[in-house]
């Protein structure tokens, strides 16, 4: 029998589709299964510095809101309370306030946490372990690149986000007889831009893990024109590796622009260029992220009634599992640029600029 009688449930970093059917499942199943109170922290961890802003998560609180995108509880990607930010006298000070949020999280009554989040959460929620806080990880990104789960919520709705954008870019580019470039988000890792852009039958894909040139771009797109295919949809992760003639500008200008207006000067063709931004991380989830944000949520109860801390849920195959999250925040999961669904893509005649 665990001795818990109290969980918290704190969402961190950017937020994803299916946060809040991860929050629903867990209070319910937290609540129902368990008969344990629930205590929603609000905006990550910083909500630990002001315990008096945490609130009780009740059956009422949690009903409706499966279908709703972004986080009840708020969130943030800049807290870290191993490195909290504050000024003084007009200068940035950097404090470890661990142990306050340690002490505020006992003072709340809380014996565990639940800690949705990608890679940097959940490398907090690990430190907050090794401390002595009890602590269980539910894996989100819409980037998918956490590693030791198959994929984690957020992306399949993000994919249909950017398939359907390409697939409405498809009809003004061959009307137009234009490049387009799409840029999209995957800040370390191309996920996004790959999968979304085979199921939108993007022409090139622009992704971290292969370096490309401006050059090869452009001969591919000269020669789609050599044979009458006269538009060209390119999609471009945002964490691409620019070449050196366009690294320097890197911060004047998002990549897409820098690519595009590349493009347009060595191919003369017409260029046009769309930033998604964070229009992938809106929106209701698809019922693939609300299932697997469901089971996730119910399996971090699970966890913490076995006393699984220090480990996070993740998908493994069919099967809900658990694995160390030292293993999770070691590495992120790269695209294999020699993988199957690389080579796939390339059969069928799609570039990577390479
Ligand atoms: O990590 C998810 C992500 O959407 C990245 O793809 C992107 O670079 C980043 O978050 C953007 O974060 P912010 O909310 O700070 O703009």
């Amino acid at each position: 029998m665990s001795d818990i009688r109290c969980i918290g449930i704190a969402t961190g970093g950017g937020d994803a589709p299916g946060l809040n059917a991860v929050i629903r499942a867990a209070t319910k199943a937290a609540i129902l299964k368990y008969k344990w109170k629930v205590i929603g922290i609000p905006d990550g961890f910083d909500g630990l510095i002001w315990p008096e802003k945490s609130f009780e998560l009740t059956l009422e609180k949690v009903s409706g809101i499966l279908p709703r995108g972004g986080t009840i509880l708020g969130t943030t990607n800049r807290g870290n309370p191993f490195q909290y930010k504050t000024g003084k006298n007009g200068k940035e000070v950097v404090r470890d306030i661990s142990d306050q949020v340690i002490a505020n999280a006992k003072k709340l009554g809380i014996d565990a946490i639940i800690t949705i989040g990608g890679d940097g959460s959940q490398k907090i929620g690990h430190e907050l372990f090794k401390k002595g806080m009890q602590i269980v990880g539910v894996p989100k990104t819409i980037d998918n690149d956490l590693s030791a789960t198959q994929v984690t919520f957020g992306f399949d709705t993000a994919l249909h986000t950017v398939t359907d954008a390409i697939d409405k870019i498809h009809t003004t580019a061959a009307s137009h007889h234009r490049v387009m470039v799409v840029e999209v988000m995957g800040r370390d890792c191309g996920w996004i831009a790959l999968k979304a852009g085979i199921a939108g039958g993007a022409h090139v894909i622009l992704i971290p893990e292969i370096p490309f040139t401006i050059g090869h771009i452009c001969k591919f797109i000269a020669d789609r024109d050599k044979t009458g295919r006269d538009f060209t949809i390119v999609v471009a992760a945002e964490g691409v590796k620019l070449p050196p003639e366009l690294k320097e500008n890197r911060r004047a200008s998002s990549v897409g622009n820098l690519i595009g207006n590349a493009i347009a000067c060595r191919s003369h063709k017409e260029v046009r260029v769309i930033v998604l931004g964070h229009i992938q991380r809106g929106g209701t989830p698809s019922p693939f992220d609300r299932l697997l944000a469901t089971r996730f949520g119910v399996a971090a109860v699970d966890l913490i009634a076995a006393g699984g801390y220090g480990m996070m849920v993740a998908l493994h195959g069919e099967s809900i599992v658990s694995v160390d999250v030292a293993h999770a925040i070691g590495q992120l999961k790269s695209v294999n640029p020699t993988g199957e669904v690389v080579r796939a893509a390339r059969a069928i005649g799609i570039g990577f600029g390479d």
